[in-house]
């Protein structure tokens, strides 16, 4: 079995490194907040750095934040290029911009180390239950190889290209979620004001031609007023400002996204940042003149 060295242990983080374990992997963590590695309820060993983790490790796997997050945990003086010796792999699952996995990639080959990247989609659930889709990205035999580790926290790997284009495929994903919720939120609102309920809403689209998981997720999160956070709203606006930011490289226009960006950042204004984004809904009901559905006559 790899040894594998496992550096975040947030939202989707701790989900992957019980699954990990669970399943025969000897892990050593790290983690900013080295607290969180408490009431993980697995056994793993705790690093004190990103080096000691690399140093111990034949696999290094990061899911952090955001790309400041990974310029951290990778490229600091006591970070992990710092402990990699030649054969270390690298599998970033961090949702970063393309150019970062790609310096990333450079970074650990000039170092005679390899990396894929394998940004995630499943949400908190997908990681605890180790039903995660990988997207991957880097060399097909470097990614057959790690294949096998993917699989212990996730269902399926797709191979999307490169280094560079997962992150691009993942962001492409996020932005086709910000219009699918944002879109779920203006509906349930102009149906709640013109006196429909959110449940005859959500009946008629999930048995509708447009029906789809996520609805029938987000919606019902939403009628439960759940708003405890499987993805939050700043690392969504994080994503949106990546995709855009790609966009405006290419020269491309996305002004729908642009537009829906401008919400969930009215959402963040507004306190809700570290909430789930389906939280958004409270923004848009506070726009619309509308309470909290509880308190509506
Ligand atoms: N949640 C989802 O549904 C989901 C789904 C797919 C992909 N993702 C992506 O997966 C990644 C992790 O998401 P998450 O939901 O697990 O996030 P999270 O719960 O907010 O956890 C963030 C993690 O990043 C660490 N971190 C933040 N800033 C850091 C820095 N400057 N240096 C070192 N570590 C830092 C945090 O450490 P501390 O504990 O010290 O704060 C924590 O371990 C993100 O890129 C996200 O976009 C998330």
């Amino acid at each position: 079995m790899m040894r594998v060295g496992f550096a975040g242990l947030g939202i989707m983080g701790r989900g992957m490194v019980k699954n990990l374990a669970a399943k025969g992997f000897p892990v050593r963590v790290w983690n900013r907040t080295a607290s969180a590695a408490e009431g993980l309820g697995v056994k793993v060993e705790v690093a004190p750095t990103p080096k000691a983790l690399a140093e111990s490790a034949d696999v290094v796997i990061t899911c952090v934040a955001d790309p400041a997050a990974v310029e951290r945990v990778v490229f600091a003086d006591d970070g992990v290029l710092a402990g990699a010796r030649p054969g270390l792999r690298y599998v970033e699952c961090s949702t970063v911009s393309p150019e970062l996995a790609r310096r990333t990639a450079q970074a650990f080959e000039a170092h005679g180390c390899a990396m894929i990247e394998a940004p995630v989609t499943g949400s908190k659930l997908g990681a605890e239950r180790g039903t995660l889709l990988f997207m991957a990205g880097g060399p097909a035999a470097l990614v057959a190889e790690l294949e096998p580790l993917l699989l212990a926290m996730g269902t399926r790997v797709i191979h999307c290209g490169p280094n560079g284009q997962a992150a691009l495929m993942k962001l492409v994903g996020n932005g086709l979620v910000s219009f699918m919720l944002e879109g779920l939120c203006e509906g349930l609102i102009v149906a709640r004001k013109g006196g429909l309920s959110a449940r005859t809403v959500l009946d008629v689209v999930a048995a509708s031609g447009f029906a789809s998981p996520y609805f029938t997720f987000k919606g019902d999160a939403i009628v439960r007023r759940d708003f405890d956070p499987h993805f939050s709203i700043d690392l969504l606006i994080k994503d949106q400002s990546l995709l855009l930011a790609e966009a405006a490289d290419q020269h491309t226009p996305l002004p729908g996204l642009a537009a829906i960006r401008e919400v969930f950042q009215a959402a963040r204004a507004q306190g809700l940042g570290d909430e789930d984004i389906a939280a958004v809904v409270k923004s848009l009901e506070r726009m619309a003149g509308l309470g909290e559905p509880s308190n509506e006559a």
